[in-house]
């Protein structure tokens, strides 16, 4: 039997080459072997504010990217996440078999809120000073202590006290949505990037704990994370992710960049001032980026990649990493202008899709609740 498999992207921005090469790639290069369902996820978009048009607008993009990425409706299920109403529903069961503490931990929720000491804040005036002086295990030490000092802070307190007045309690609980999204449709395998191991893990948990309870009720999902592509960084700050999120535009390429705008930012891109073309994440992070980029885009190996370009410089190397994501996307953008001619079709893939997967999702969720002990 096929494996099932099962991902999703939230329509919260435009899709960048973080999100194809990271995820679509994988799931389009693997179409054929696996028994795939894909999910526009508009129910985590809402966890931050989102304009109402914008959103709807995004979905249906979404949608066109994924079909013009590759993704083949004969083959693959694809659909919008809050037209299958089961998806909230289990959420809300799961929630229930789901601890506090575990979703205080998420990585993800403390990146994108600032709780705990996290992107948004700032450590204290010391840390630049501190910097300089040690290494780096005598850093983590002395961040460890200011970071202690700092959340005793008055400061500390109210700064968290008012980003918790604006953060809805969706975000805090997305992951179980995640784990109700994969759970519904007895995942085998769940491809995504790196970024969300976690929340793959803690649905892997929820499923075992809900079975260890009640018996054999939820198939134990595996994260599958290709090394190539799995962390795509950002062009302006290669030591943070690729992020639709981000406020620099310069920081990721979108699947409808024309090919100027791809020129312009790759030749952008951060880098060192080695002028030397080899792969090392912790010393040239910027360089190694567009290697991976230009690895995963043109699917050869980084070391015939450094091989190749051993003799030239950065900004032929830009250029050619450049080249290669126009090429990557030309396919892509071709089909995109035929989807923006044919969106009813597009419009129909969605809704045949959640028609599909209804009574999958609806034969886990009786399942559920008749092991919790839901009605009569
Ligand atoms: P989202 O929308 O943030 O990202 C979609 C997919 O793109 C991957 N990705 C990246 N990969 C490599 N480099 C990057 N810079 C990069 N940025 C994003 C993500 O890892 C992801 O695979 N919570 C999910 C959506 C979701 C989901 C699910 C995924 C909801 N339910 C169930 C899988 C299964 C998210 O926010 O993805």
């Amino acid at each position: 039997m096929k494996k099932r498999v099962f991902s999703g992207v939230q329509p919260s921005g435009d899709l960048h080459i973080g999100n194809y090469l990271g995820a679509i790639v994988n799931w389009v290069r693997s179409q054929e072997e696996h028994d795939n369902v894909f999910c526009i996820v508009d129910l985590h978009a809402i966890t931050v504010p989102q304009d109402p048009k914008i959103l709807k607008h995004r979905t249906l993009e979404n949608a066109k990217m994924y079909l013009a990425a590759g993704i083949d409706p004969k083959k693959s299920t694809l659909f919008v996440q809050s037209d299958r109403p089961e998806h909230s529903e289990l959420a809300w069961i799961l929630n229930c078999f789901t601890y506090f503490g575990e979703m205080k931990r998420m990585t993800q929720f403390k990146d994108k809120t600032g709780i705990q000491l996290g992107r948004n804040f700032t450590l204290p005036d010391t840390s630049d000073r501190l910097i300089s002086n040690y290494d780096n295990k005598q850093l983590i030490a002395i961040i460890r202590e200011i970071e202690a000092e700092w959340k005793n802070s008055d400061t500390w307190r109210i700064q968290n006290k008012r980003k918790e007045e604006s953060i809805s309690v969706g975000l805090f609980d997305y992951p179980v949505l995640m784990a109700a999204d994969i759970l519904l449709y007895d995942t085998d395998e769940v491809p995504v990037g790196d970024d969300q191991k976690q929340h793959v893990e803690i649905t892997r948990d929820i499923a075992q704990r809900i079975n260890n309870k009640f018996g054999k009720v939820f198939t134990v999902p595996e994260p599958v994370i290709k090394k190539e592509g799995a962390r795509i960084m950002s062009l302006t700050d290669p030591t943070k992710k690729m992020a639709k999120s981000d406020q620099n535009e310069n920081s990721y390429v979108l699947l409808r960049d024309d090919a100027d705008t791809i020129y312009k930012k790759f030749a952008k891109a951060q880098t060192d001032s080695e002028n030397v073309i080899k792969f090392n994440k912790e010393k040239k992070p910027g360089i190694s980026n567009l290697l991976n980029i230009m690895s995963v885009a043109t699917e050869t190996k980084i070391p015939e990649l450094e091989k190749k370009y051993a003799n030239s410089n950065y900004g032929q190397f830009k250029a050619d990493v450049a080249e290669c994501v126009i090429e990557m996307l030309k396919p892509i953008q071709a089909k995109l202008a035929k989807y923006d001619k044919d969106e009813d079709y597009v419009r129909k893939v969605l809704k045949d899709g959640a028609e599909a997967v209804a009574p999958r999702a609806q034969e886990t969720l009786k399942r559920v609740k008749k092991a919790v002990g839901l009605g009569l």
